[in-house]
């Protein structure tokens, strides 16, 4: 390996490198080919399809992001001004933001300390009369607790929406997720498992709602009844917009699809090959590992620690840096942000959501990297945790309640 003058490799190892599988040009041409480039073509209708069957939903429409799957989630379960919707604090704005988008009401509850998911414990206080649904957020594509989630939304007769978006490949109790909720939305965005640069997917599970749904697709239209020729024009009919995504990008997640097994199982390599290694250090209480609770099968979508403290945080990417490895933290709190305050409400206290925020890191985990890459990584975690095993050191994080009260993992390899 090359190295600069102070001994540190000269090449870096980004947080991630978007990966292609080399069948993306090829049907890429075939969609110019096709002379149809616009959404709702051949290529989208292959991955919905695909998607459909695979993941066990009546129907997959294919959108230009997450962001706006969750946009028109909120529409299609008719969610609107002076409704509230339960959502986890630490999460990505955008799950909130679709519900403000529709003149309702985020609401933030706290998540788990052990799979950082919305805790369901909590969810039940914070539902109130003009509560409409619930959205469980999968993080880092490990399933909340969903047989939990839809017992207390049968009870109050509220919508589940998965948020998805890092969640392709994974399951609760063998159901994937995305298609266990009455609607759920998927990420094609370039740092997910099956790309296609920016892409998404609202998945509807209640077959009620699909003819809808692809009116709100269709810009307000009734284009896809006409198009089946079930309507002899087509007009504006409801609210909607432009969700659709271009063959192009149709074209390019169908040679992401085509080799989505391939794709899983190498993450799957690196992020065991973490897993194991970072076990001694989770043993000697220097950090914690992610959780894979029973009947989770998760999609090594990330690979994140959990330090003490911030500082020490802090001071591990810093390490990692200067060992030229790029690492980093994930959410701000929403209940904590500038339009959280805003657009939200927190009516509980939320310092597990607090405390992920303070002291979590990920970890690079693409496609292109090489075993010499993992070691690499490997190496470098273990150095930046040396000081830490100084036998004088007092136990760890003793303020952090989070840190303290979780379980050891019972993380799967
Ligand atoms: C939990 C979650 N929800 C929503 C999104 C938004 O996805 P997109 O970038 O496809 O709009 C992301 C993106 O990372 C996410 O992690």
């Amino acid at each position: 390996m090359e190295t600069l003058a102070d001994g540190v490799p000269s090449t870096k190892i980004p947080f991630n490198r978007p990966h292609t599988t080399g069948d993306e040009f090829g049907y890429i041409q075939e969609a110019i080919d096709n002379l149809h480039l616009s959404g709702n073509g051949p290529f989208t209708e292959l991955c919905s399809q695909w998607l459909a069957q695979q993941l066990g939903s009546p129907r997959a429409l294919l959108t230009f992001s997450c962001s706006s799957a969750l946009e028109m989630a909120m529409l299609v379960a008719d969610v609107g001004p002076g409704d509230e919707v339960i959502v986890p604090s630490y999460t990505f704005p955008t799950t909130a933001g679709a519900v403000a988008l529709r003149g309702a009401v985020p609401v933030f509850v706290d998540i788990r300390p052990d799979t950082l998911n919305l805790d369901e414990r909590l969810i039940e206080e914070a539902i109130t009369p003009r509560t409409r649904a619930i959205v469980p957020v999968h993080y880092a594509g490990v399933a909340c607790d969903m047989d939990a989630i839809r017992v207390l939304a049968e009870r109050h007769a509220l919508a589940v929406i998965e948020d998805a978006a890092q969640g392709i490949s994974a399951a609760y109790r063998d159901a994937p997720l995305g298609a266990i909720g009455d609607l759920g939305c998927l990420s094609f965005h370039e740092t997910k498992n099956l790309t296609c640069g920016e892409g998404g997917a609202l998945l509807v599970n209640r077959p009620e709602w699909i003819e809808r749904a692809e009116i709100l697709q269709e810009k307000g239209t009734n284009r896809s009844q006409f198009l089946r020729g079930q309507v002899d024009k087509y007009t504006w009919v409801d609210l909607g917009s432009s969700f659709l995504t271009s063959e192009i990008n149709a074209a390019f997640l169908w040679a992401q699809i085509q080799h989505s097994a391939e794709i899983l199982e190498r993450r799957m390599a690196i992020w065991s090959a973490y897993h194991e290694r970072f076990a001694a250090l989770e043993r000697d209480g220097l950090l914690r590992r992610p959780t894979i609770p029973a009947g989770r099968t998760h999609n090594a979508h990330m690979y994140y620690l959990l330090l003490p403290t911030r500082a020490e945080r802090d001071r591990f990417i810093e390490r990692l840096g200067a060992q030229r490895i790029e690492a980093h933290f994930h959410y701000i709190p929403l209940h904590s942000s500038t339009a959280g305050r805003r657009f939200g409400r927190a009516p509980l206290e939320l310092p597990v959501s607090e405390d992920t925020s303070d002291t979590l890191v990920r970890l690079p985990l693409f496609l292109g990297m090489t075993p010499a890459d993992v070691e690499r990584v490997c190496v470098a975690v273990e150095d930046a945790m040396a000081p830490a095993r100084v036998p004088s050191r007092p136990p760890l994080c003793t303020g952090r309640q989070a840190f303290k009260r979780a379980p050891r993992s019972r993380a799967r390899q």
